[in-house]
């Protein structure tokens, strides 16, 4: 019997994007969504969880409904325009007040969607401090047998006793999602610093785009590049492919023929 042909290398896969047009703060239309993967897909990326924000503002007209049906449109869109590239829904949920209460009334947004063995829910925080409702959100998600990963520490505004926070979260079972852009240096000095000390010592689960125009992709790129320049091949291919790959369970899609 022959061995079964190798199958095709991964790719990178982008577990925080802004790529679905018109629904926050990221892409304006769809051309704008479409130059951005174009541009992922120069950068050695074939998929995108879109992740628009979860904001309260935003609830519940943005919801994880609302984000498959749309991500559906984006694919169909891609298909047209003979891309290889995929996209899958998500959400990047502010840790507010009653964040909570709003996943449990109106869903989850889990990275790559519901099922098929996916159980990532992206959440963010511009808050210096680490109130007890972020716990409490924390908690929720951890709860319903989903893991949390906490998008661009790096860029939080929390100064003091940082470093124990992370360690509180990581031994809770969050993860780490680093941004590009800080690697680059496009998120000034101190994400800068934060990013490398937090690549260094390993904190990092895996590093994502947070792509949110056409504009902004030169800045991924050059992030790409300064990550490459700053660590080993592995460690690279860890934190863009392998990883983000396990977050979305493409492994056993794959081998399912999915
Ligand atoms: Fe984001």
């Amino acid at each position: 019997m022959n061995p079964a042909p190798p199958r095709p290398p991964a790719g990178r896969i982008d577990l925080h994007s802004h790529l679905l047009p018109g629904l926050d703060d990221g892409c304006r239309n769809l051309a704008d969504s479409l130059a951005c993967v174009r541009g992922l897909l120069a950068m050695g990326y074939r998929g995108a969880a879109c992740t628009p924000h979860f904001w309260p503002a935003q609830f519940p007209a943005v919801s994880a409904a609302l984000v498959a049906e749309r991500v559906a449109a984006l694919q169909r869109a891609i298909d047209r325009e003979k891309l290889l590239f995929r996209v899958w829904p998500g959400g990047e949920v502010r840790l507010f007040e009653d964040a909570d209460k709003w996943m449990n009334l109106h869903g989850f947004p889990i990275l790559g969607g519901a099922g098929g063995g996916r159980t990532a829910v992206l959440i963010d925080s511009w808050r210096g401090d680490w109130p007890r409702h972020c716990d409490r959100t924390v908690d929720a998600i951890l709860a319903r047998g989903l893991t949390p990963v906490l998008a661009h520490p790096e860029r939080s505004p929390t100064r003091f006793g940082f470093g124990r926070l992370l360690d509180r979260l990581a031994r809770r079972g969050v993860l780490l999602q680093g941004n590009l852009r800080s690697f680059g240096g496009g998120e000034g000095p101190r994400a800068l610093s934060l990013a490398r000390s937090f690549l260094r010592d390993g904190r990092y689960a895996c590093v994502a785009s947070d792509t949110h125009r056409a504009e902004g992709i030169q800045d991924r790129r050059r992030g790409l590049e300064a990550l490459a320049d700053e660590t080993d091949a592995d460690t690279l291919r860890r934190l863009t492919t392998d990883a983000p790959r396990r977050l979305l369970n493409l492994d056993a899609e794959d081998a399912a023929g999915g």
